[in-house]
């Protein structure tokens, strides 16, 4: 009921319409920010956020989490993410750097006797901005004192199952009985999905063909047969850095046809795949509309046919060479496909959540260029115990506790139990060849705090901006 009506301001007509869909180019809804953030999908995501905040800090606190505030002009510390320097005006020319995380503050914390620690923070990296990546982006930080793997997971479970019930009123535990997230091992997930954040909501397994096509030794296929002539059967293994081939199936409902083809053989070699091999299967079990025919022997072909599960009228896709390059590609074809077939939105979650632990990843990287092992994450996550021999005999075999939640195909989350064992400690470094004095240089109030009675710990950090983004449909985190 109108009692009165008066003019507080005249506005100009604003740029564009204020309405729920809009096409106006972003550029211009970043300029005018206050217009845009009128619009109800992004009121609703600021709002969105509000709530998670507020349901963070009331689930952590009721869990004996202390929120404690930690330095962003740290001290530049040499490898992981690049990052931002502040020229200081007093120190005339030195520099300080912005805090990329804040990894070595927590566990200076949980020496320091705060057993339970988090923080809703901020962090700095200057790196490419994406849909799902920004250089300034927020993370809900967690470290805990006395807690193996399992008790950070059941931690985190409950946080995702509170926040998930304050902003949306969805009881996940409905769907994850005792609101427990499954796990999956990162080679399982490298193997069949070409990534460690699989999205879990459609199938389109990866087949990896490697070691038939040594066991063929290369089936005629001229590129296969470098590679086939590396290995001989039996002696492949996966945790080097090696060449492999993989193929996928798109099941013949899909009904892709030639020019799809094309384009995706375009999309695959935009990410720096040499090509798409692929072969549509006929009735009789022989391929068809593929040059692969004129190569591949009859017993190869089968043998793939029948390793895949291919049927009648499914087209294969092929990609060989370096492994990470060849799980890039198929990994990104992967959703694509999930994508242009349907079996996902091209943005949401489409009344699914689907959550997973990736778990057990090497605590090593080949690093190819240099020649070198190099730490996958960073020194300080704890190998597994049966592993721990293994670290000076054969690095590329050492399994370590850390770990990532992932959710619809994105890295929610991400953490590790730390090194806490000074023996061990030295023993990843010799690994690493890292010497004492760069380990000093590096990591030296680290490593002098651990020497001072540093509990067993590990932790974990949430994208709070991507849970946002997810929670609210949005497609980049520029809307949250
Ligand atoms: P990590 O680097 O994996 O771990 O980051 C944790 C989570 O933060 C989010 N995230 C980002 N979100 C937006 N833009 C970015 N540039 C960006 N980078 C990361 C992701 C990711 O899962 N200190 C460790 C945590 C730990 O070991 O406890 C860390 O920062 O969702």
């Amino acid at each position: 009921e109108v009692l009165e009506v008066g003019v507080f301001n005249r506005s100009e007509t604003p740029p564009f319409e204020l309405a729920d869909k809009i096409d106006t180019r972003e550029e211009v809804r970043l300029q005018y920010r206050y217009l845009d953030l009128r619009r109800a999908p992004l009121q609703k995501a600021l709002r969105t956020r509000h709530v998670i905040n507020q349901a963070t800090r009331n689930y952590l606190s009721d869990q004996g989490c202390t929120e404690v505030e930690t330095p962003f002009l740290v001290k530049y510390t040499p490898g992981g993410a690049r990052n931002f320097l502040v020229p200081s005006r007093i120190h005339h020319g030195k520099f300080y750097a912005l805090a990329e995380s804040p990894q070595l503050f927590k566990q200076l914390l949980m020496v320091a006797g705060f057993e339970r620690y988090f923080q809703i923070v901020r962090c700095f990296r200057d790196e490419d901005s994406r849909l799902d990546r920004q250089p300034e982006f927020t993370q809900i930080d967690i470290e805990m004192s006395f807690v193996n793997q399992d008790d950070v997971f059941g931690l985190v479970e409950g946080l995702v199952c509170a926040i998930w019930k304050a902003a949306l009123g969805v009881d996940l535990t409905k769907q994850y009985p005792g609101g427990v997230f499954p796990r999956m091992k990162f080679e399982d997930s490298m193997r069949d999905y070409g990534n460690d954040k699989p999205d879990l909501r459609f199938g389109m397994k990866h087949f990896d063909l490697t070691e038939l096509v040594v066991e063929h030794g290369g089936g005629g296929v001229p590129f296969w047969e470098p590679l086939a002539q590396k290995f001989r059967s039996g002696e492949y293994r996966r945790d080097l850095p090696a060449e492999i081939v993989k193929a996928m199936v798109v099941p013949a409902s899909g009904n892709l046809s030639r020019k799809d083809g094309d384009e995706l053989e375009k999309l695959a070699k935009s990410m720096g795949a040499g090509g798409l091999a692929r072969a549509k299967v006929a009735a009789d079990g022989t391929w068809t509309q593929t040059p692969l025919n004129k190569m591949m022997t009859p017993e190869l072909r089968d043998a793939i046919t029948r390793a895949v599960g291919a049927q009648e009228g499914d087209l294969i896709l092929f990609q060989s060479g370096k492994a990470q390059l060849v799980h890039t590609v198929m990994a990104n074809l992967r959703v694509f496909l999930g994508k242009k077939l349907g079996y996902i939105p091209e943005v949401g979650h489409g009344g699914e959540w689907n959550f997973l632990w990736v778990v057990e990843p090497p605590l090593f990287e080949y690093d190819d260029e240099n020649k070198r092992w190099a730490a996958a994450h960073h020194a300080f996550t704890r190998p597994h115990d049966d592993s721990v021999d293994l670290i000076d005999k054969d690095p590329g075999k050492v399994l370590c506790y850390r770990y990532d939640l992932v959710l619809n195909g994105f890295e929610i989350a991400g953490g590790s139990i730390r090194l806490h064992d000074p023996v061990v400690q030295q023993k990843v470094f010799r690994a690493l060849g890292i010497g004492e004095e760069e380990a000093r240089q590096k990591f030296g109030f680290l490593l002098d705090a651990l020497k001072l009675g540093a509990p067993p710990h590990g932790g974990i950090a949430l994208g709070m901006d991507r849970l946002v983004m997810l929670l609210t449909e949005r497609e980049s985190l520029r809307d949250v």
